[in-house]
């Protein structure tokens, strides 16, 4: 695993585990500490997936160092106005003192900006280590970015070779923010690509792990998911190849701009 620096210094493992679905039963904690035990250092969270405090406790019971754990979690939807509470009490679901980064999960027209400016707030108290958003168009970052004085550390959004966002990496990269990529197996809806399948089998791999290949080497953090034991371990299991520049072309040439979760482009 590598890590990436942000725009504060802070380092993010380039390769994390979302749980995005993972049901707050024993899926959820069972799918983490599998995580865990196969070497994953970053888990990505929300309020609104419902699974904090399985999280939480998965990552407790892992007996790991806490600072060897990266954790995110984000700010819901409706708590705009109240984010320090909701970040409060993602921390008591989680059981930590501070998380690793804190994302505005989504662009809210008319509260993201007050938002942000609580987490501005917040970060400046050192409550958390980094500061970032998710869903943001370069729209939202531009409005973010001319309203507020602190630029996010992250903009967490789906990304993968059939919705290859190079405007926004390209404006992400002239600002010093770093992209992550959730989705990055486009949920599993393309598994059955023939590019995807030739390259997997010339390298030796699943498709799956061509997928979060290309997005690291296009200098993302990538936060495959799975409920799946061996799909976990085999999710990680990327360092070890590299595709080339004309491979890289071939998967950037898959792009049909498929969203297979929102669209925020039509926010405000
Ligand atoms: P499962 O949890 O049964 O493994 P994304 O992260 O792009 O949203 O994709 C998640 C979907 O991809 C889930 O349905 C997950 O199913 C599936 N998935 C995760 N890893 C793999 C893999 N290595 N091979 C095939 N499917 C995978």
């Amino acid at each position: 695993m590598e890590s990436i620096k942000l725009n504060n210094g802070e380092l993010i493992p380039n390769l994390g585990f979302g749980t995005w679905q993972l049901k707050p039963t024993g899926e959820a904690y069972n799918s983490v500490r599998t995580a865990l035990d196969a070497g994953y250092r970053h888990i990505d969270t929300a309020h609104i997936y419902f699974n904090e405090g399985s999280v939480g406790r998965a990552i407790k019971d892992s007996g790991i160092d806490r600072k060897e754990i990266y954790v995110a979690t984000k700010l819901w939807n409706w708590d705009h106005k109240k984010a320090e509470k909701a970040y409060e009490r993602s921390l008591k679901k989680l059981k930590l003192d501070y998380v690793d980064l804190y994302l505005i999960h989504y662009p809210v027209s008319k509260t993201r900006i007050g938002a942000w400016k609580t987490l501005e707030k917040m970060y400046s108290e050192k409550r958390m280590k980094s500061i970032g958003v998710s869903n943001f168009t370069i729209k939202h970052l531009e409005d973010l970015m001319s309203k507020t004085s602190i630029v996010p550390a992250i903009n967490q959004v789906e990304f993968h070779p059939f919705l290859y966002q190079k405007e926004l990496i390209d404006f992400c990269n002239k600002h010093g923010i770093v992209l992550e990529a959730y989705s990055p197996l486009a949920h599993g809806q393309k598994l059955g690509d023939t590019t995807l399948a030739d390259l997997a089998e010339k390298h030796k791999k699943s498709v799956a792990q061509i997928m979060i290949r290309w997005s690291l080497q296009h200098g993302n953090v990538v936060i495959p998911k799975s409920k799946n034991p061996d799909r976990i371990k085999q999710n990680i299991d990327i360092f070890d190849f590299e595709l080339n520049d004309s491979e890289m072309q071939a998967i950037d040439a898959l792009n049909e701009n498929l969203h297979t979760c929102w669209n925020p482009e039509k926010t405000a």
